[in-house]
């Protein structure tokens, strides 16, 4: 039976895949409490619906970074989506590019961003970027996503280590044979000698991520490319202000989908002062946790130009490939256009901030 809400694809996806597989993609650092809030503090935030509106005609089109997008939301940049469908990241550029929304690929892709690019060369696509202690391997990225026509780099700074993710320990995940993170196996290749892969691929994270990585990291990368940037990870309005001092024209309001600091601020909590620091001074986007069109209105209403979704299009993957992914898209997107309905708005702009009632920060709702 076909799923019909995006629970549903999480069950469905879990029969499919091999426990450990989507115990990876689920799971997050240590006791999981920042997940668990992420999708609560949507659910606590209410709306206020105005009535007697003429809502027969409607439109989810906007634009982000002055691209236009046919919808508010986004794949936010998972690593190996080989590990849910073969196609992988080339499905999801496909599904994206039918859809006309914009998918953000990682640094540590299954498929090559080259590759990626070419699987649907007219989408919309920025390049997520790990910044490596090898500095020149981090500029070789760049000079790549510019020459294959990624339109932003999206630089994430949650990760300056990986979070204790404890259902990959009790499993002893390890990648199922074939997977690789093609943009950096040339590097990979040279560094990683007589390892086994599995051993490999842990030492050459602990011994390649940059944990020094700074505000002065970000000032190098902007003059790297002519590429807008977008800092990925920002929970604070202090940090928003700086990322707007650095030249930062987009932030992701986002606590990784909960797999690095655990206890750390549901996303749509944080969201609200953000926008109050730093109004119309940078896009705002947000991640985490959202699972319905309601989730995604509320997001707009808060001040977020539009939403990534991480595990959602996972599961879609997994379930069906590229036309699975197209669905989990088609999905959120029509419960965005109900909830626009049934709260007298016609497109996105109309969409305001009276529309939310948020919990106040005692946490009663
Ligand atoms: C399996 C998996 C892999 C991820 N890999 C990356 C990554 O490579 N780079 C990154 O910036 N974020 C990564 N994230 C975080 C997502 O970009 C996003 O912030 C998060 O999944 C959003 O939460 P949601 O899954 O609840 O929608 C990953 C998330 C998951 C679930």
């Amino acid at each position: 039976m076909e799923p019909l809400n995006l629970d549903e694809y999480a069950k469905v996806a879990a029969e499919k895949l091999p426990p450990m597989v989507f115990d990876y993609f689920e799971g997050g650092s240590d006791d999981e409490l920042t997940i668990r809030e992420n999708r609560l503090a949507w659910q606590r935030i209410m709306l206020r619906p105005r009535v007697l509106i003429d809502v027969s005609q409607r439109d989810l089109s906007t634009s982000i970074l002055g691209q236009p997008v046919d919808f508010p939301i986004l794949t936010a940049p998972c690593g190996v989506n080989a590990m849910a469908h073969p196609d992988g990241e080339l499905a999801v550029a496909r599904a994206t590019t039918a859809m006309k929304t914009l998918q953000i690929v990682s640094t540590v892709a299954t498929y090559s961003l080259e590759d990626i690019a070419d699987a649907a060369p007219s989408g919309l696509r920025w390049f997520q970027l790990y910044c490596f202690r090898d500095r020149g391997l981090t500029r070789a990225l760049v000079d790549r996503a510019v020459a294959a026509g990624y339109s932003a780099l999206c630089l994430t700074v949650d990760t300056p280590i990986l979070g204790r993710r404890e259902r990959d320990f009790r499993n002893q995940f390890q990648f199922p044979l074939g997977i690789r993170w093609n943009n950096l196996v040339p590097y990979m290749n040279a560094k990683m000698g007589s390892d086994d892969e599995a051993t490999a691929l842990r030492n050459f994270v602990d011994n390649n991520w940059d944990a020094s990585t700074t505000w002065e990291t970000v000032d190098w990368l902007r003059q790297l490319s002519p590429l807008p940037l977008v800092l990925k990870g920002i929970l604070s309005p202090d940090d928003a202000r700086l990322a707007v001092a650095h030249g930062a024209q987009g932030i992701v309001v986002s606590n990784h989908g909960g797999r690095q600091l655990d206890g750390a601020i549901p996303t749509a909590a944080a969201l609200g002062e953000i926008v109050a620091a730093i109004g119309e001074m940078a896009e705002i986007y947000v991640d985490g946790g959202i699972r319905r069109g309601s989730d995604v209105l509320k997001a707009l209403a808060l001040g977020a130009r539009a939403v990534l979704i991480g595990r959602p299009y996972l599961w879609g993957l997994a379930i069906d490939g590229q036309a699975g992914v197209r669905r989990v898209l088609e999905l959120l997107k029509a419960e965005l256009d109900l909830c626009m309905a049934l709260s007298g708005l016609r497109t996105i702009q109309e969409i305001h901030r009276n529309l939310v009632i948020c919990p106040d920060r005692s946490g009663k709702a």
